[in-house]
């Protein structure tokens, strides 16, 4: 059981609070809270306050968690976009796209998603457990406290079962958060012998109702584009898992335009990598509640454009990043390092930036308990060694946290 606690003094507490989940967003509208404290109990946020004052106040009832040097804390990063369930490397890819191949083209001779499903389905659960852990851990020493993980290495009824259940057992190992979702309409995998739209109504009849049944996940991602499913594929698919009660989360328009529409059509939760999409996708979504997710690491392991996310603040959407971390097109995962790369090239505020991995993200995810630090929150925050949060995305990935509370547990001494 976490204690009941004061932590403090922050040089700067940026809550994140009172910031609306749509649009662009000014540095001026952030909530920094000077020489600020926590107070914690059983992994919630009681109160935010003046340090000083939280312990004039509290003190006698509750232990203090001094922090003697210079810190600026903000709640703990969320990842919305991750497939770090996987098996085997994909730097042969790397190679040939430094060498001028695509994706697609990749894909289609021997490497891409198909290559990595092959090392997947051979691998263990245990095996896939402690890569899981190892990448989730790695991220929350990074400052990542929430990570969504997708399935969609195996593309098979047994297989997609073996990632989906390795995620929820290692939920229940590590303090990190782990959001599954199914991503078994990835691709068709070679060895399916019927069409695309078969393969999709398979996973319907097998696959759907036992995830219902184990209560793996309520979430269902389909990758709409070239080399993968249509978007009239997509239709069919997605309206079925939503008839069986699973939130939707759409791959769409990273090489090629489709997906948005969708996105909005059926309510989707999110619709991620949108480096393809089009001016009047971009007010279709703005009018939308679906949240646009960027993927700035898959730009950089592509090296090509990133979405535009200027124009889709602008057009007043909800805009969360995601680190994509996958072997192929995102093998960094670094989610501060991309968020601020990102930033520089397309112009977004620090304050968008902020906001798009942390309360953006936790809306991209339907999460209400996390991504602002305020009374009734999960204690899930961050400290960066510096004394202005404006070093955090100034100093482009290098800075990281040197604290991370997970409700309300300092994880760094583990
Ligand atoms: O989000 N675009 C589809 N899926 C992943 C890449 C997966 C892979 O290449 O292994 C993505 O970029
Ligand atoms: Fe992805």
């Amino acid at each position: 059981m976490n204690g009941t606690k004061i932590i403090g003094p922050f040089s700067q507490l940026l809550t994140m609070d009172h910031l609306p989940l749509k649009g662009s967003l000014s540095d001026s509208q952030l909530e920094i809270i000077p020489s600020a404290g926590i107070f914690v109990c059983e992994g919630q946020i009681v109160e935010t306050g003046l340090f000083s004052q939280l312990c004039s106040t509290f003190e006698d009832l509750v232990d203090i968690e001094y922090i003697d040097k210079e810190m600026v804390a903000m709640p703990g990063m969320i990842d919305p976009h991750t497939h770090i369930c996987w098996a085997g490397s994909r730097a042969n890819d790397y190679a040939l796209r430094l060498a001028g191949k695509s994706y697609l083209e990749i894909a289609r001779t021997g490497g891409g998603i198909m290559n990595t499903v092959i090392k997947t389905r051979d691998a263990t659960a245990n095996e896939l457990e402690a890569l899981l852990t190892e990448r989730a851990m790695h991220h929350l020493r990074n400052g990542v406290t929430t990570i969504e993980v997708k399935s969609g290495y195996c593309l098979n009824t047994s297989g997609e079962l073996k990632l989906l259940e390795a995620s929820n057992s290692v939920n229940q190992q590590i303090s990190v958060d782990l959001i599954p979702t199914c991503l078994a309409a990835h691709i068709k995998p070679s060895d399916f012998q019927f069409s695309n739209s078969d393969y999709l109504a398979n996973i319907v009849e097998e696959l759907l109702p036992e995830l219902k049944r184990r209560n793996l996940t309520n979430r269902v991602d389909i990758f709409i584009d070239e080399g993968a499913f249509s978007t009239r594929e997509a239709f069919d698919y997605l309206t079925k898992a939503k008839q069986l009660g699973f939130d939707l989360v759409i791959h769409g328009e990273q090489f090629t335009s489709g997906g948005v529409a969708l996105a909005c059509s059926l309510g989707a939760a999110s619709v991620d990598h949108l480096e393809a999409i089009k001016d009047h996708e971009i007010q279709l979504l703005a009018a939308s509640d679906v949240v646009a997710v960027a993927l700035p690491g898959a730009s950089l392991g592509l090296g090509c454009q990133f979405a535009p996310v200027r124009k889709l603040l602008d057009a007043g959407c909800a805009l969360a990043i995601g680190s994509d971390w996958n072997p192929g097109s995102a093998p960094m995962g670094d989610l501060l390092l991309q968020t601020s790369i990102i930033g520089i090239f397309e112009k977004m505020t620090m304050a968008e930036s902020l906001a798009a991995i942390t309360v953006r993200a936790a809306a991209a995810l339907g999460l209400n308990d996390r991504g602002i630090l305020k009374k009734g929150y999960l204690a899930d925050f961050i400290g960066f060694p510096v004394s202005d949060y404006k070093e955090i995305l100034y100093n482009q990935g290098s800075l990281k946290p040197s604290m991370v509370w997970k409700r309300g547990d300092n994880k760094m001494k583990e």
